[in-house]
């Protein structure tokens, strides 16, 4: 099939949801993917922050070859026992901070998101959710509803009702919302989808603290900052935070579409049969990758990795900013998780327009934000050829 063939079949028969950048993928290894014509990009999406270990990782193809050989999904599907998901249950055990002793497999972030929520409304009797500001948690009807961005929620009202918000890093403002209403906080450690929004040290300390005084739950959105992506296995790893609930995602599984999500042991004792489920929850198939992928994060201290290759970058653009402060505004970032703020919407397109002409993908957020989120497994020379792209279409908005 020719890329002019593909494009004007997905034109006429996808659902026009996105606005499309005219590329057709074909294949993918490691940091780069190959479109339909043959042409080589470096991918500093990795799909979003999925495809953690890069693109057609062997861990991840001998997962789904293996498991795709003894089964994909079981009989009556979670009312049995699997060997696979018992060998995931015990190393996500490992892998997460201590108290959350519980885990359920989800298909995505925002079906765990939606199940913590639904959860924590239940254990604790009460029904409001207070969220951040600029957050993102999903596309359901539930976490577009925790989704402090007007542009997710605003053509869907009325959404659902006990929602409120306060800014991100406000301490005081979440203090003066809390009270017995408030079943559950939700929040990410770092905003991905808001910016790249990094709040100050203590700020999810403080909040674990005020929830619990509250009697109200803390749901802790890690899609898009666990496994690695922040320099740590989950962001909350080295904080001395008490969380409730953990929602994962993305990383978890590479690639393969996959979720989970994590509860104490308290939350866990008001939990009955029936209270939650779905059909692929759990499969064998999604268990086997995740397996890997974690194990293979673990094994090759790929954290590490990420901590060098983003200080690296950051301190590459944090010469930029200093080079050239008449368009870049800021610099942020944790791990692999950065932005690079202009001080238009129409230089972060330049920018990221410039960089897909030589060859690399980026992923531009909130206007005048460009994301960056690469395989946390990304090579050194790899990130340099990264960073030499992007300079070179910063560079262009210069004109020199
Ligand atoms: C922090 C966060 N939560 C939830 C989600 C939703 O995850 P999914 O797209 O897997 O439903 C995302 C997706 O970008 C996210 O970044």
């Amino acid at each position: 099939m020719t890329t002019a063939r593909t494009i004007e079949i997905e034109e006429r028969h996808a659902v026009p949801f996105f606005k499309k950048i005219p590329v057709s993928i074909e294949r993918g290894e490691g940091v780069y993917v190959w479109d339909q014509e043959g042409k080589k990009y470096l991918d500093f999406t990795a799909g979003w922050g999925v495809t953690c270990l890069g693109h057609a990782h062997p861990a991840i193809i001998s997962a789904l070859e293996e498991q795709g050989r003894k089964i994909i999904q079981n009989p009556n599907s979670g009312l049995t026992y699997s060997p696979i998901r018992a060998r995931l249950l015990d190393l996500m055990a490992d892998i997460l901070p201590p108290n959350l002793t519980r885990i359920f497999f989800s298909n995505s972030g925002a079906e765990a998101n939606d199940a913590a929520i639904k959860l924590a409304r239940k254990v604790t009797g009460r029904l409001d959710v207070i969220s951040t500001e600029q957050s993102f948690h999903g596309r359901t009807i539930s976490t577009a509803s925790a989704t402090g961005q007007a542009k997710h929620r605003e053509k869907f009202n009325p959404l659902m009702p006990n929602y409120r918000f306060v800014t991100f890093g406000d301490i005081d403002g979440l203090k003066a919302n809390l009270d017995n209403s408030v079943a559950a906080v939700i929040l990410e450690p770092i905003q991905g989808e808001g910016g790249v929004q990094v709040p100050a040290e203590h700020y999810l300390e403080e909040v674990g603290s005020l929830c619990k005084e509250n009697g109200s739950l803390l749901i802790v959105d890690e899609v898009q900052t666990g496994f690695g992506r922040c320099g740590t296995m989950f962001a909350v790893s080295p904080m001395k935070v008490e969380v409730d609930f953990l929602t994962m995602a993305k990383g978890i599984a590479g690639g393969f579409p996959f979720g989970a999500f994590a509860m104490t042991e308290a939350v866990s004792e008001k939990i009955e049969i029936g209270d939650h489920g779905g059909t692929y929850c759990g499969n064998p198939l999604g268990c086997a990758v995740a397996y890997n992928v974690i194990s293979f994060l673990l094994k090759h201290d790929i954290a590490a990795n990420v901590r060098e290759m983003g200080e690296l970058a950051l301190h590459h653009m944090n010469d930029w900013k200093s080079s050239y402060p008449e368009i870049i505004n800021d610099v942020r970032g944790k791990g692999l998780l950065m932005a690079l703020e202009f001080k238009s919407e129409e230089a972060a397109t330049v920018v990221s327009d410039k960089c897909l002409e030589r060859g690399m993908f980026v992923r531009q957020t909130q206007g005048n934000m460009i994301r960056l989120f690469p395989a946390l497994n990304i090579k050194k020379e790899e990130m340099e050829e990264g960073l030499a792209i992007l300079l070179r279409s910063v560079r262009d908005l210069l004109g020199s």
